[in-house]
């Protein structure tokens, strides 16, 4: 068992869970001068970054639901074993931006994918390793896509084009999970403004520093 201490943060595409992030990381550092390590999926190492690049590419729309979902669960596996356990065995406090709770929302409640199965794919990449808390960012789906279009800020990917639908079950499929594990998903009102959201998420961390 790893010594060091597992957030997620998880939330339907236009929370604002990164900019939230970013904004809690100098007082994080505060407690945990150079302990804290930020990652993401798909990505955080080359490997994954690669498999990231082909999930997210505009051009596959031939993708089928199964393939993604395989993608993501590679991608997961290769970032836990080479940087995020390695990380939790220093003592680290390591932030992840989405992990397995990303795969039931999107794959499994947005794309309609078997939970079980998911779930069973999820405990074999990651030999069953949870984290120790997830933050939840929730907002209703015309506000999350409403704010990706109005920030501009990064590029469109495949997903961001997916019908509002998709958004609606993957917000449901969230919901559903914090309710069947509400001692480690915190939900976290999104829809606020953005220094209450900040000052919720920190409320919830502090809590296990
Ligand atoms: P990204 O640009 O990182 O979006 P965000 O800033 O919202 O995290 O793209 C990641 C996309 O991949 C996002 O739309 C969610 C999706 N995703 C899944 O569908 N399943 C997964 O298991 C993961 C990790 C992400």
């Amino acid at each position: 068992m790893s010594k060091g201490l597992l957030i997620s943060i998880e939330g339907p595409d236009g929370a604002g869970k990164t900019t939230v992030l970013e904004a809690l990381l100098p007082r994080l550092r505060e407690v945990y001068p150079d302990q804290v390590v930020t990652t993401r999926e798909p990505g955080g190492v080359a490997i994954a970054e690669q498999i990231r690049e082909v999930i997210l590419d505009v051009d596959n729309t031939a993708m089928d639901a199964k393939t993604e979902l395989l993608l993501y669960i590679a991608a997961r596996r290769q970032h836990l074993v080479e940087k995020v356990l390695p990380e939790l065995e220093k003592g680290n406090m390591v932030i992840m931006d989405r992990f397995i709770d990303s795969s039931v929302a999107y794959q499994g409640t947005g794309r309609g994918l078997n939970q079980d199965e998911i779930a069973w794919l999820n405990a074999y990449a990651t030999d069953g390793y949870k984290p120790d808390v997830t933050l939840l960012f929730d907002v209703d789906s015309e506000t999350g896509l409403a704010r990706i279009a109005a920030s501009g800020e990064r590029e469109v990917n495949r997903l961001d084009l997916e019908k509002l639908d998709l958004h609606q079950r993957v917000r449901q499929g969230y919901l559903d999970l914090a309710q069947a594990e509400p001692e480690r998903i915190k939900l976290i009102d999104a829809s606020q403004a953005f220094e209450d959201v900040v000052e919720d998420a920190w409320k919830v961390i502090k809590g296990y520093l």
